[in-house]
Parts: C-alpha cells; sequence; structure tokens
C-alpha cells in the first residue's frame, strides 16, 4: 500500500503560480498519464470500500468524475456526477458554497440518490473542503447515507477537515503548498 501510495504521489506534478501568483497547483492530470499510478489510486479506493455496503459513488465535477466514475465500476454501483451549475438537464436539488474568490455551487440530479442509499464522494483533492461539505449537505438532502469521501489529495495545512466535521476522509496522498 505505501509503495503503490509512493507511485501515486510521484506522479503528482506541482504547478508553481497557476491559476494566480503564489498559488502552488497540484495537477492530477499527469496521475492519469501514468496508467500504473492511475490503476493504483482506483484499486486503494476500491480497497477501502469493497466491504462497506456502498450502493452510489458520487464525484464533483470536473476531477472527481476521472477518479469517480472508475470506482463505481470497480465496486459495481451506481455513478452520480455532481455538476457545476447549468449543466444537468432533468431537474436538480442544489448548494451553495463559499471558495476563496467567490460563491460556487453544485448540483444533483433529482432521483438519483434514493433515501437510505449508501454514499462516498469522490474529488481529486480537498483543499478548504468548502467542495466537499457542499457535497455532503446535498446527499444528505436526498436522504443519502455519506459513508465516507474519499480524495486523491488532502493540503493539511488548510483544515479543509474541521469544514466537514463528522464526516471521515479518506486520502491517499498528503501535499504542502502555497
Ligand atoms: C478544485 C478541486 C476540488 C476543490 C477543492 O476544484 O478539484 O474540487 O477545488 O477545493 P476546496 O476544498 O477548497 O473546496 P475546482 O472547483 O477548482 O475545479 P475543477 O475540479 O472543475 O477543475
Ligand atoms: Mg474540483
Amino acid at each position: 500500500v505505501e509503495a503503490k501510495k509512493e507511485i501515486i504521489k510521484n506522479a503528482i506534478r506541482g504547478i508553481p503560480d497557476f491559476p494566480h501568483k503564489g498559488i502552488l497547483f497540484w495537477d492530477v492530470t499527469t496521475i492519469m498519464l501514468n496508467h500504473q499510478a492511475f490503476q493504483y489510486s482506483i484499486d486503494l479506493f476500491a480497497e477501502q470500500y469493497k466491504d462497506k455496503k456502498i450502493d452510489v459513488v458520487a464525484g464533483f465535477e470536473a476531477r472527481g468524475l476521472i477518479f469517480g466514475a472508475p470506482l463505481a465500476l470497480a465496486l459495481g454501483v451506481a455513478f452520480v456526477p455532481l455538476r457545476k451549475p447549468g449543466k444537468l438537464p432533468g431537474d436538480k436539488i442544489s448548494e451553495e458554497y463559499k471558495t476563496e474568490y467567490s460563491t460556487d455551487k453544485i448540483e444533483m440530479h433529482v432521483g438519483a440518490i434514493q433515501p437510505g442509499q449508501r454514499v462516498v464522494l469522490v474529488d481529486d483533492l480537498i483543499a478548504t473542503g468548502g467542495t466537499l461539505a457542499a457535497g455532503i449537505n446535498l446527499v444528505k438532502k436526498a436522504g443519502g447515507v455519506v459513508v465516507e469521501a474519499a480524495c486523491v489529495i488532502e493540503l493539511p495545512f488548510l483544515k479543509g477537515r474541521d469544514k466537514i466535521q463528522g464526516t471521515d476522509l479518506f486520502v491517499l496522498v498528503e501535499k504542502e503548498g502555497l
């Protein structure tokens, strides 16, 4: 497990001054370029959830979709996309959240998650935790049970865990930054 995590960690690229000066951006596209690192990240998530009676994997647009969908296939369960505003065609419920610079929103189709279903939320990275907190609220609004949140990368210095108190968080890699 530690060797797999090391391979994943080494496949993540840090890009200075993106999207703003002074921000170090952790780029997961280089995980996806590396078939082994990408496979290991899905394997480690699947290992974590295979015996947890998961019904649904919910992934955040954009980068949480890339890790969430293969996990749903690996577990043999449904996949639900949590999307940015205006993208989903059907009836939807939404949740607003604050980012460092603005107010953002995610949306989910009505009926995508049934009351009582057990859900794992997936994203590439937890920074301030605002995105995950909004996703947790959205799943709860639909009557779903949030089993855990899973991210490839955590930035512990931003204390995102504080914003999702009450929900367990599983991460593969910790990074410093800024
Ligand atoms: C990034 C990242 C997480 C979120 C983490 O997504 O992929 O989803 O920020 O930040 P937080 O913990 O402070 O909420 P972003 O909304 O920038 O865009 P993208 O995934 O669509 O590229
Ligand atoms: Mg994102």
